[in-house]
């Protein structure tokens, strides 16, 4: 979603804030645009689709200043065109926002009456009046941005600049993220870390309510109460290459191959130490030892890791599960339960519907809350007592892949502490869970070997318009998730089904131009599998099976077979997903779409 960027410095910040905006792309946005003060007035271009269009028309223009600010938009009101893009301006005064302004329609008429114009159909324009009017009595842009945003309903991440005040530049959030980045005698502002790591790895963290007045060497925050107040500047360990592409073609290829070190470093402290709760915070062993159930809430891909955990925790450690759909729960009414504990789970740690969620739950009377979470600084982990941060490193590519697995690796250690805080987990098992878990690396390096065999799959996906996921226990939530990644990248209506209900509907949709994927795994369920697949066949549908090396399936005419290791227990959802990503990545080689920004999506989902 919408991507903010700015800098206040003693250089010309255009290069730096196009590639902050390159670094932004993976967020999803349909159209870009910078404001930079160039001799006492603002310098403004903007350009629908790609961020390469804005940087060439910043050359032929030769547009340069030493402050700015820049966006990429992804629209939510309006259309995605040049005169919706940011920044909007009103007099001398610019603005970039990420966010959605609920009370827009009562400030429009409100400004209008005051004689403002409308030039787009944007929220975020009235943002601009607003502080345009509150500035014209105070001449001060930082009381005006704070009076301004006092006004605003919704979520706002917002940056400003003023063409009468350079080295100046306002920032506010509320609801949406942002962060200052501190340098020398140079000031930025971004929505994440990964934007400003070329230019400083030095953040300091905004809350909510905080508006910020940087200068080039000053920063100066107060929260939400007018009340001036001193937030730490914190070092991230983060490098720029990090964030790069590297010899692949792909972040979502590169993402995929990097799964075997993501699951190692989530994994390492466990496999050191051992299962022990402070694995998830000081007030773990407490809190783990007092709950009687689990609710988990999250959304897309980290909503299926939660749909696997609770097979897991409720085999191991008998603790009852339940997961919802985060956008589902805040909006229901529930009945809570004072000894349960609320179990958010997201890659960003920044999604609007996962945060509103918790904060929900919260209000509920839920004080038990635990986060895992990809991004330590994030606003989930800031709100939940507990966490564990999965080590993946930083997911540019839309489609999640090592965020999703090193999601189960730490769900799956939550499942491994619940069991031996309740004696259902002796010394024996604990080693062989702990073996079984430092072989998963290793495991997952065959798995990725296989690729050219997914990508003969693929050639024949990609001329398809449907195809369907079948899969059974804990591998339900597998198909899900291959199901989620087809359609997302190759465009591909894709349908997941607990083969169990084939006979209940989709059997019906069966047919030579249906090919159906089902995940077989050598478990307990197999034999159920299996007259599944023949329910299939005999329809005259075309079976993809993803089978372990000890899973014996009778040869069927026709049945295209991928054998993974010897089965891997309780882990197997984690091994038998990455051919189905590799398989939607490969599908979408196949048809050209754009992979790592798939048309009208957005990586990090920060409104409603
Ligand atoms: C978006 C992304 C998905 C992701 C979901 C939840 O839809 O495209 O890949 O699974 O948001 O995001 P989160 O950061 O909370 O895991």
């Amino acid at each position: 979603m919408c991507g903010i960027i700015g800098a206040v410095a003693q250089r010309n910040v255009a290069p730096i804030l196009i590639e902050g905006l390159k670094r932004l792309e993976y967020r999803g946005y349909d159209s870009a645009g910078v404001a930079l003060l160039q001799d006492q007035e603002i310098k403004r271009i903007r350009t629908t689709g790609r961020v390469a269009a804005l940087e060439e028309a910043v050359r032929e223009q030769n547009a340069h200043g030493l402050t700015g600010i820049a966006h990429t938009r992804w629209a939510t009101h309006g259309a995605p065109t040049e005169g919706n893009a940011h920044p909007h301006v009103s007099g001398g005064i610019a603005v970039v926002h990420n966010g959605i302004i609920e009370n827009h329609e009562a400030l429009r008429a409100e400004l209008k009456q005051a004689g403002f114009s409308f030039t787009s159909q944007t929220d975020t324009e009235v943002i601009a009046h607003l502080i345009n009017h509150y500035f014209k009595s105070c001449r001060d842009l930082f009381q005006a941005t704070r009076e301004a945003v006092a006004r605003l309903q919704g979520a706002y991440a917002i940056g400003v600049v003023c063409d009468s005040m350079p080295n100046k530049l306002i920032a506010a959030r509320q609801g949406s993220p942002l962060l200052i980045g501190v340098g020398v005698e140079e000031h930025f502002i971004a929505s994440d870390t990964s934007a400003l790591l070329p230019v400083t790895q030095r953040f300091i963290y905004l809350e909510d309510g905080d508006v910020a007045e940087l200068g080039l060497t000053s920063i100066v925050v107060v929260d939400k109460n007018g009340a001036a107040v001193s937030r730490a500047i914190q070092q991230s360990e983060l490098r720029a290459e990090m964030v790069e592409l590297g010899e692949y073609r792909h972040y979502m290829q590169k993402e995929i191959y990097e799964q075997p070190r993501a699951l190692s470093d989530t994994l390492q402290e466990l496999i050191n130490g051992g299962v022990q709760p402070i694995l998830f915070g000081m007030e773990a062993e407490s809190i783990l030892s007092t709950i009687e159930r689990i609710t988990f809430l999250a959304c897309g891909t980290s909503y299926h890791s939660a749909l696997t955990a609770r097979y897991w925790i409720e085999a191991l450690a008998g603790i009852p599960c339940n997961a919802e759909i985060a956008s589902e729960y805040r909006y229901r009414t529930s009945v809570p339960d004072p000894k349960a504990l609320i179990v958010t789970i997201s890659q960003s740690g920044e999604t609007a519907d996962t945060l509103s969620a918790l904060k929900h739950a919260q209000s509920l009377g839920h004080e038990y809350t635990l986060t895992i979470c990809n991004v330590s600084e994030s606003a989930l982990v800031r709100e939940s007592r507990l966490n564990m941060i999965t080590r993946a490193g930083p997911e540019i590519g839309v489609a999640s892949t090592k965020a999703f697995t090193t999601q189960l690796a730490a769900l799956f250690t939550l499942a491994l502490v619940l069991a031996k805080l309740r004696g259902r987990l002796n010394a024996v098992e604990e080693q062989k869970q702990i073996a079984a878990l430092r072989a998963l690396p290793g495991q997952m390096q065959r798995v990725l070997a296989l690729e050219s065999r997914v990508q003969r799959w693929a050639e024949r996906f990609a001329e398809k318009q449907h195809a369907l996921f079948l899969g059974r226990g804990m591998h339900y939530p597998i198909a899900l998730e291959g199901a989620l990644k087809l359609k997302e990248i190759s465009y591909i209506h894709a349908e997941a089904y607990p083969a169990g209900e084939l006979k209940h509907g989709p059997l019906a949709l069966v047919d030579k131009d249906m090919p159906v994927i089902a995940i077989a795994p050598n478990d307990a369920l197999l034999e159920k599998l299996k007259s599944n697949l023949q329910e299939v066949r005999a329809r005259g549908g075309e079976l993809y099976v993803v089978l372990d090396e000890d899973t014996h399936i009778q040869d069927m005419d026709e049945i295209h077979k991928i054998t993974l290791p010897l089965h891997a227990g309780w882990l197997s959802p984690i091994l038998h997903v990455v051919p189905l990503q590799m398989l939607s990545y490969h599908a979408a080689l196949q048809k050209g779409t754009d992979v790592d920004k798939p048309r009208n999506l957005a990586k990090s989902v920060t409104v409603e």
